[in-house]
């Protein structure tokens, strides 16, 4: 079956404004994000064999992971390169990189679907929690085949399902009782569209990655955040909650926090936020034969 799930310029361009906007709270929170998904940066580092020496690229970086943490693992003869569509997030990327002093990073300002780069390149390409929002997933990962050496691997984390990432649910599932959400379709591009077991292996297979491999990761979302950090942090860095709170009425705001104070309730134990998660880490490699 042919994956077919292209964005118009129009949304592109919506959806890109929105990362633009992101950027200052992805920046604002790097430390607990870095902290809260290390498990999945680890994950990553792990499928696709990253060690000593490597040239990565790292698609989607955000306010710079997995590429800060890839940096230190492929030392001073190894290298990262950044890539992220959002001006804003290169720029939180490249000044974390810079107040840490690393010198083996690179960064670029691209998009998935087009990257600006010869072919073999790079010994692997990697993207956390950004294969979501390629505007064509298919070309996407031709694109980082492309630009890797034969027989290396390219991974990707993405979100499993919404049931069992509370983190996301728990305010989702009560702010969409006050407010109507966009339209479903098969490609919607949220934080659950490569979460159906064997989506994006689909994709992966398409693109022409041979022993393409999923793997399910378990682990726990887990800092010492109050709910009300919590509260604060999940509404600032999602643009889909941005976009969904602006529309409430300011009389609203008390009762929808409140439902999901006490719908979240059990999720922080003595100052502790621990939310159990899953993802799916998906992997293929450029084969010589
Ligand atoms: C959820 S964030 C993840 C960022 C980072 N990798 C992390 O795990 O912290 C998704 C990132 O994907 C980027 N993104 C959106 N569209 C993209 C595209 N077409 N190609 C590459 N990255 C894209 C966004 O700008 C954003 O930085």
């Amino acid at each position: 079956m042919s994956y077919q799930a292209r964005m118009t310029p129009e949304e592109q361009n919506k959806a890109l404004d929105s990362w633009q906007t992101s950027a200052r709270y992805w920046d604002k929170y790097r430390v607990l994000i870095e902290q809260m998904f290390a498990p999945l940066t680890s994950g990553l580092i792990e499928e696709a064999r990253i060690g000593i020496g490597q040239k990565v690229l790292d698609i989607g970086g955000g306010s710079g992971e997995p590429s800060l943490t890839i940096s230190s693992i492929v030392g001073p003869t190894g290298s990262v390169m950044y890539t992220d569509p959002a001006a804003g997030m290169v720029e939180s990327a490249q000044a974390e990189a810079h107040r840490r002093g690393l010198t083996n990073i690179r960064f670029r300002q691209c998009s998935a679907d087009d990257l600006p780069f010869p072919d073999r390149t790079f010994d692997v390409a990697v993207g956390r929690l950004s294969a979501m929002f390629f505007v064509d997933p298919v070309k996407a990962v031709r694109e980082a085949l492309r630009v890797i050496l034969e027989g290396g691997y390219v991974s990707f984390v993405v979100w499993g399902p919404k049931e069992a990432n509370p983190f996301f649910s728990v305010i989702a599932d009560v702010i969409d009782r006050f407010v109507e959400g966009p339209p479903e379709d098969s490609g919607a591009r949220d934080v659950f569209r490569f979460a159906v077991p064997g989506e994006l292996a689909g994709i992966l297979q398409q693109a022409g990655a041979k022993h393409v491999v999923e793997r399910r990761l378990d682990f726990q979302i887990e800092a010492a955040v109050s709910f009300e950090q919590f509260w604060q942090l999940r509404t600032e860095m999602s643009g889909t909650l941005r976009e969904k709170m602006a529309r409430l009425a300011p009389a609203q705001l008390p009762t929808v926090k409140q439902a999901v104070a006490d719908a979240a309730r059990r999720y922080f134990v003595s100052g502790t936020m621990n939310f159990p998660a899953e993802a799916l880490i998906v992997s293929g490699r450029k084969s010589a034969v």
